[in-house]
């Protein structure tokens, strides 16, 4: 696909769509400006080239009303303080005054578009939203990576109506996935963890044809222990996904993969800070008790295979790790990829959060800005904001020489 690398963009207005949507504390200050940060790059290096630049995202799901909890203000005064320079907060994304306030914009301008999901036409995908938001520019750009997997107007529709090219993230992020997925070093990882297998079926029926281990861990694992046998007390089971998963163990058996379950799991009562705790073998899980992560023996078992390789993916926490009680399990798988040498990847939201919060990041390679979008990738699926971009450019577009 094409890039902004590739387009000469000086003086030109270029409408880009990023992903803003931070995560908010209960004063509502942005607590993590990860996704701001990673916009850097592309920012500068169109300021550098004195560009116009007006950036949109969407914060939440406000469901198509402007929610005054979910404005970007805070978004521009951060990214303002990031740049050194002033981004001024639009108190809309369409319309005439939003017009107005973009056809004055001078080279090297920034501002933030008000959050896109105030209006209904950006889930819908309505063709006039994306036409609206069309006539403010001369250029898109897609540096929302997070968001390519969402079938909406400012994702998929825009680019009907404008050139439309990728921005430095969006292509950073797509060529290490591809890269990882395509050209490992092995041997190669996945571990995938979170609640429930209906989430990640597809993710585990492309990884299993990709990497020479896989490690299954997280609320989902209740679904295998039970396939394989085994009672799970209280725990989670979903039944409908038993068929599913029969197959992917089938599957992991007539490929040259590991596939690594829980052997010992950290039951409670109550799933909640507190709770008296037990270890059991998967064999003896008590009833009315619940898994709430893996035990020392699986975290054992996993540290070691994980040890022998030279790539890994993570998606999906082994445990509740949010309560102290039930976060060593996370913890030590975490620490167990940061001390891979080689390459490592994270992607999905409360992954990131747990190791960001255990003090991994720094050890890993990349962490990723996408939760879905990286699932969608996982899943051998191509991404519809991506498809969207342009192969070719329009003579007039291309950058010259
Ligand atoms: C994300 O946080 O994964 C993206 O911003 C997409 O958000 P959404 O799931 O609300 O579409």
């Amino acid at each position: 696909k094409k890039s902004i690398q590739d387009i000469d963009v000086h003086g030109k207005r270029l409408l880009i769509r990023v992903d803003y949507n931070v995560p908010l504390d209960s004063s509502g200050a942005i607590s993590d400006d990860t996704r701001i940060r990673a916009t850097l790059p592309t920012i500068r290096y169109l300021l550098e080239r004195n560009a116009r630049i007006i950036l949109c995202s969407h914060l939440g799901r406000p469901g198509g009303k402007a929610v005054d909890s979910l404005r970007l203000a805070p978004v521009a005064e951060r990214l303002s303080e990031l740049l050194d320079k002033p981004v001024a907060a639009l108190r809309d994304c369409v319309g005439p005054e939003v017009e107005a306030a973009v056809s004055g914009m001078r080279n090297g301008d920034v501002v933030l578009l008000e959050n896109l999901r105030f209006h209904k036409g950006e889930k819908a995908n309505d063709p006039g939203f994306a036409r609206d938001l069309a006539r403010l520019a001369d250029v898109y750009v897609n540096d929302a990576f997070g968001v390519s997997h969402r079938v909406q107007a400012s994702v998929v529709g825009v680019p009907n109506y404008l050139p439309a090219v990728a921005g430095l993230l969006l292509q950073r992020e797509l060529d290490l996935f591809a890269d990882l997925l395509e050209h490992p070093e092995r041997p190669f990882a996945a571990v995938i963890g979170g609640a429930k297998v209906s989430d990640k079926l597809a993710v585990l029926e492309n990884v299993i044809t990709k990497v020479d281990l896989l490690i299954i861990g997280g609320g989902m694992a209740s679904t295998f222990i039970t396939s394989e046998g085994f009672r799970v007390g209280a725990s989670r089971v979903e039944a409908d996904q038993l068929d599913s998963v029969r197959q992917i163990e089938k599957k992991a058996e007539s490929l040259p993969v590991t596939l690594l379950l829980p052997r010992d799991v950290v039951v409670a009562d109550l799933l909640e800070a507190g709770a008296k705790t037990r270890t059991v073998p998967i064999t003896a899980i008590p009833e009315g008790c619940r898994i709430a992560d893996i035990g020392p023996e699986t975290v054992h078992d996993f540290s070691e295979a994980l040890s022998r390789c030279r790539t890994a993916i993570w998606n999906g926490p082994m445990g509740i790790f949010e309560i102290p009680e039930f976060a060593t399990g996370t913890r030590q798988v975490a620490e167990a990829i940061a001390s891979i040498r080689g390459t490592t990847a994270v992607g999905g939201g409360s992954t990131i959060e747990a190791v960001e919060r255990f003090g991994f990041a720094d050890r890993i390679s990349h962490i990723s800005t996408g939760g879905g979008a990286v699932l969608e990738l996982l899943a051998g699926k191509p991404l519809p904001g991506v498809e969207a971009l342009q192969d070719a450019m329009p003579e007039l577009m291309e950058k010259r020489a």
